[in-house]
């Protein structure tokens, strides 16, 4: 059976993964970490050992065997390649997406090269490694295609500048195989004889990670986050027990070669390694070509937005009214044009607008100055604002009003203009500006807190109406030294209260490198954090057909209250989901098998006449024989001729492959919850005889 050729170029995933500390320290553990490295070991002050990631992703690895249609049998970890751009963090979910890049052939008997790239990107949002892979397929080649381009690589002529000797014990990949490539062949003799060895081998990604902590150590030690890439090629298998070398040239500041050889024999098992490390170089978050609105400009936080933008390319419409602290009087010009001129002795290109946020026209007139002086608007931070403080008893509906229109409404006449710019060229980004006074409540400030908490519902849901067009909506709460807090602050604290120290995260959630949507965040004196909503799990009370009892909540009221192992929703949907299933999942858990179509092995015989494919099997003849264990299993055999499909319970006298499995693993397998090339790795499915054939029953079947 030949390798798919079609399957280049497909995209494979996204697979997620899900992984906390004890992952990572189990993947420590088996790559030999102990006390010697406990920063690997223990939780506290964990740190990564950079090859945990390609372990991690074990489960997206196997799709390049199962759609390159590679010959299982002759399958073997030829390269490996990580390239880091991001540490990796000690917890969170991991997404990977590939392909299969290139099929090689090295010739009829010579076997064919399989190569995978995928990225994987964290929950945190960020792009973490890379991994580039190729599998070596012995039994593949001869297919008519290119062979791999020829790569040189040579070792310095000098003996290596570190050495480092480690002995892998007799069970480590009994613990290795825990974090992922349960693979049979590294823990059952009677399959590691049927692939030709006398016992189970060492996994090769289990020797790589006893390299990679020996080059941390020797490289950059303590500081596994500093490892840019690991690359080698597999040469040699190694069994549990023999003590390995790893020798190691540094060849510049940052790169170092590396081979690990089987110290009792000499040969090397790992071949043409290299090593890069390193600081993460920074990349610059530039404006270039970019037009910024920022309302409130003129002054305090705004001007220092306006400045830093600017210095950093983005053309600024630098608004403001030149009015009092509390809004009352006429406005001025002179804040505003002030802004304009220091932008321009820096060399910088900007326009001043005097208009007031507080009405629709003027919010057309802010955004009409950008489009009339730059041509267009890509990012716009309301900032904007005043302040009427008065207990609640006092306040005024002209203060409420005032306080509100400036802040809130203001947002929304200047948003509303530039989101429709912003939709119409498929990027923006808006900032809006909130309060931990709105946030958490602060005396003598109702109509502030109600604004800028409304300036939070109104981002929640323009998030949403962005979210296709690449329009990002974030609101920051800063602390800053400026005239609306000047009779609030200390003195002595107003250097360390800079809007300096906030502007820096405003840029960023206004670049087109923030991927963050909806998000709030704390921002003063160098000291940044997110808030957010957070609901906790909740319960359920009564059987929700019945309204409970008010008695039933005060029994109940700590849970209800609880915010332990809460959660923060992205939407509305999401939470109602949970309240509209918190009742109907139980049940759909006890319905569910009688439901499925293919609940059981014999059911699943039944229906394999009616999903066979004729059309795939004109040219096959094979007998598949099952031994399905368990309560629900028995024998059955499957004769494909002639492009017809027989099924017989019972025994055949010559399968071309038996294919043994349990009854439960069965019916997951047929109903997609488990991927086949996973049984099979993990052993759950054991395919004995030509286990080629085996790889037809995907194509020939529909089951589901
Ligand atoms: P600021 O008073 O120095 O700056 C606000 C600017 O908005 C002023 O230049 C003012 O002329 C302008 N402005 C007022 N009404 C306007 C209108 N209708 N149209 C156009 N411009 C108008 O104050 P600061 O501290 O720089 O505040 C900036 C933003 O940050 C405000 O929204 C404020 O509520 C918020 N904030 C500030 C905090 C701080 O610690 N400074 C704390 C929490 C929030």
């Amino acid at each position: 059976m030949a390798l798919n050729l079609d399957a280049v170029g497909k995209k494979l995933g996204p697979v997620t993964k899900d992984y906390n500390w004890k992952d990572v320290v189990l993947y420590a553990l088996g790559v030999g970490a102990g006390f010697s490295d406990l920063e690997y070991c223990y939780e506290k002050n964990l740190k990564v050992i950079p090859s945990f990631s390609i372990a991690a992703i074990f489960d997206f690895l196997s799709h390049y065997a199962s759609n390159s249609n590679i010959n299982l049998a002759g399958i073997l970890h030829g390269e490996q390649d990580l390239i880091f751009h991001q540490p990796i963090p000690v917890e969170g979910t991991f997404t990977t997406e590939g392909k299969i890049t290139h099929m090689y052939d090295k010739g009829e008997k010579k076997g064919a090269l399989v190569i995978g790239e995928s990225d994987t990107f964290h929950s945190n949002g960020k792009k973490l490694f890379t991994s580039i892979i190729t599998l070596f397929s012995r039994f593949d080649g001869g297919f008519g295609g290119d062979n791999a381009p020829k790569e040189t690589f040579t070792f310095p002529d000098r003996t290596p500048d570190f050495e480092i000797e480690e002995t892998p014990s007799q069970d480590q990949p009994l613990l290795y195989r825990l974090s992922g490539d349960v693979f049979a062949l590294h823990v059952d003799t009677e399959f590691a004889k049927m692939a030709g060895f006398e016992k189970p081998i060492m996994h090769g990604l289990c020797t790589y990670g006893f390299s990679c902590r020996a080059l941390v150590q020797c490289l950059v030690p303590g500081e596994p986050d500093k490892v840019r890439r690991l690359k080698c090629r597999f040469s040699r298998t190694l069994f549990p027990g023999d003590p390995i070398k790893i020798q190691i040239w540094k060849t510049d500041e940052n790169t170092a070669v590396w081979k690990t050889i089987n110290a009792k024999s000499g040969e090397t098992v790992i071949n043409n390694g290299i090593f890069e490390f390193g600081d993460i170089p920074k990349k610059e978050i530039r404006f270039d070509d970019q037009v910024a609105v920022i309302t409130g400009a003129g002054g305090g936080l705004g001007r220092i937005y306006a400045l830093e933008l600017a210095k950093r390319g983005a053309k600024v419409v630098v608004n403001d009214l030149g009015g009092s602290r509390d809004g009352s009087g006429g406005g001025s010009a002179t804040p505003a044009e002030k802004v304009v001129e220091e932008i321009k002795a820096l060399g910088g290109e900007a326009v001043a607008n005097y208009d007031s946020v507080s009405t629709p026209e003027g919010g057309e007139n802010i955004v009409k100055a950008a489009l009339e002086s730059f041509g267009t608007v890509d990012i716009l931070i309301n900032n904007a604002g005043i302040l009427r403080d008065k207990s609640f008893i006092k306040m005024e509906p002209e203060n409420w009003l005032t306080v509100l229109d400036v802040h809130l409404n203001g947002a929304f006449n200047v948003s509303k203009p530039a989101f429709k710019v912003m939709r119409e060229k498929g990027f923006g980004r808006i900032v809006m500006t909130t309060s931990a006074a709105g946030l958490y409540g602060n005396f003598g400030q109702t109509n502030y807190s109600s604004a800028k908490m409304g300036l939070v519902g109104l981002m929640n849901t323009l998030k949403l109406e962005g979210q296709k067009y690449n329009v990002k909506v974030n609101t920051v709460a800063p602390i800053a030294a400026s005239r609306l807090t000047e009779d609030i602050l200390p003195p002595e604290l107003f250097d360390k209260m800079k809007p300096e120290f906030v502007s820096p995260l405003v840029l960023y959630l206004c670049s087109s490198e923030c991927d963050a949507n909806g998000n709030i965040y704390n921002a003063g004196m160098g000291f940044f954090n997110r808030a957010a909503v957070v609901t906790g799990p909740g319960t359920t009370i009564g059987d929700g057909d019945n309204p409970p009892a008010i008695e039933d909540i005060v029994d109940n009221f700590d849970t209800i209250a609880s915010l332990t192992n809460g959660k923060v929703y992205f939407e509305l949907n999401e939470q109602v989901g949970d309240a509209m299933n918190a009742f109907s999942a139980p049940e759909k858990t006890d319905t569910a098998p009688a439901e499925q179509k293919t609940a059981s092995a014999s059911a699943i015989f039944e229906a394999m006449p009616n999903a066979f494919n004729a059309e795939a099997a004109k040219d096959v003849d094979v007998i598949f024989q099952y031994h399905i264990a368990g309560s629900g299993g028995g024998d059955w055999n499957c004769t494909i001729k002639d492009a017809t499909c027989k099924i017989n319970s019972g025994i055949h006298e010559k399968p071309t492959c038996t294919l043994k499995m349990a009854d439960t693993d069965f019916v997951d397998m047929i109903n997609g919850v488990l991927p086949a090339m996973q049984a099979y790795t993990s052993g759950k499915l054991k395919i004995e005889g030509d286990i080629m054939k085996s790889q037809l029953i995907e194509k020939l079947f529909r089951l589901n």
